[in-house]
């Protein structure tokens, strides 16, 4: 094979992804009208099935990544030890999961501005996927934190993990949007960081074509500052490592949005994928930083 930039192995390496996704999604699996598997020794997929697609009403046909829903719901059952929390995070069927510790510790070691340590102490996740950060600011002695998202399944794990964790009384999670109401301190935002098409539901953590949440994030920021306020953006360079977008052109957005940055603090990535010489992507994954 030629040799390919960066650019031209990701949309390949994504080519085949899809392509995979559409031929098991053709592969059909029946279940009863109680979710259950009319197959002899098949497990039982009832929760599994109804925690994913809602409570069942009759037989239906269903496309073969029931494993994903299988494993989605060990995810959700056992959660994820977030070590900067001291305490797990279930995530649900679709929702981004915070295994990917590092940008965690981000949020967890980042001087907090006077604005919430000296103010009213209102904070805003943006994105909030499982309420991982939400759930970190308000350990972090924040007095509310309005966490977000366009997702409707995360609005409802992020809902259950506040309330798992008793922090109901200072952690609301609205929408479905990106901005709520009014004006906070601190500003928090973990965008997806790859600007392509996603091939399902729990991907839209990573892929968003053309950046658009990244872009109305960072458009949207100065006006729903407090005065002195911060804006903490976590972002990932992989896109610029596979050629999908330039640092240049970030630095633009936050300009053009009349924004300055005042500092930049870098982690590199500790999942085993970085390490992995037999990923097309190797390259990009081990120069991948990610910043706050
Ligand atoms: C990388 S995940 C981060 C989730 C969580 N904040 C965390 O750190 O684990 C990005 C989140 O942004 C959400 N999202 C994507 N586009 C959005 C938009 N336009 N408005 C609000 N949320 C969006 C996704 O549903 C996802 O939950």
């Amino acid at each position: 094979m030629p040799d390919l930039t960066p650019a031209e192995s990701f949309h390949l390496h994504r080519r085949a992804r899809s392509h995979r996704a559409h031929v098991l999604s053709r592969l059909l699996v029946l279940l009863e009208d109680d979710y259950s598997l009319a197959l002899r020794r098949a497990p039982d997929v009832r929760q599994a099935c109804t925690e994913a697609y809602g409570p069942a009403h009759e037989p239906v046909v269903v496309s073969f990544p029931l494993l994903g829903v299988i494993s989605a719901q060990q995810w959700r059952e056992k959660g994820v030890e977030v070590p900067a929390l001291d305490a797990r995070i279930h995530p649900h069927y679709g929702v981004f999961s915070p295994v990917r510790g590092e940008y965690v510790d981000l949020v967890a070691r980042t001087p907090l501005p006077a604005s919430v340590t000296h103010g009213p102490g209102t904070a805003f996740d943006l994105g909030t996927g499982t309420g991982v950060l939400a759930v970190l600011l308000a350990h972090r002695g924040l007095d509310h934190i309005v966490a977000t998202d366009i997702n409707p399944r995360a609005l409802t794990c992020a809902r259950e993990n506040v309330r798992r964790l008793n922090l109901t009384g200072r952690i609301d999670v609205v929408g479905p949007g990106l901005f709520p109401e009014g004006r906070a301190g601190l500003i928090v935002c973990n965008p997806p960081w790859i600007p392509a098409r996603s091939t399902s539901a729990v991907e839209q953590g990573v892929y968003d074509p053309n950046s658009a949440m990244l872009h109305s994030f960072l458009d949207g920021l100065a006006a729903h500052l407090e005065p002195r306020g911060e804006g903490w953006l976590i972002l990932s360079d992989l896109a610029e490592h596979l050629g999908l977008r330039t640092r240049r052109e970030l630095l633009t957005v936050i300009e053009t949005a009349g924004l300055h940055v005042v500092d930049k603090i870098d982690t590199r990535p500790r999942h085993p994928r970085a390490w992995d010489t037999t990923d097309p992507l190797h390259a990009a994954r081990a120069a991948e930083v990610t910043s706050l």
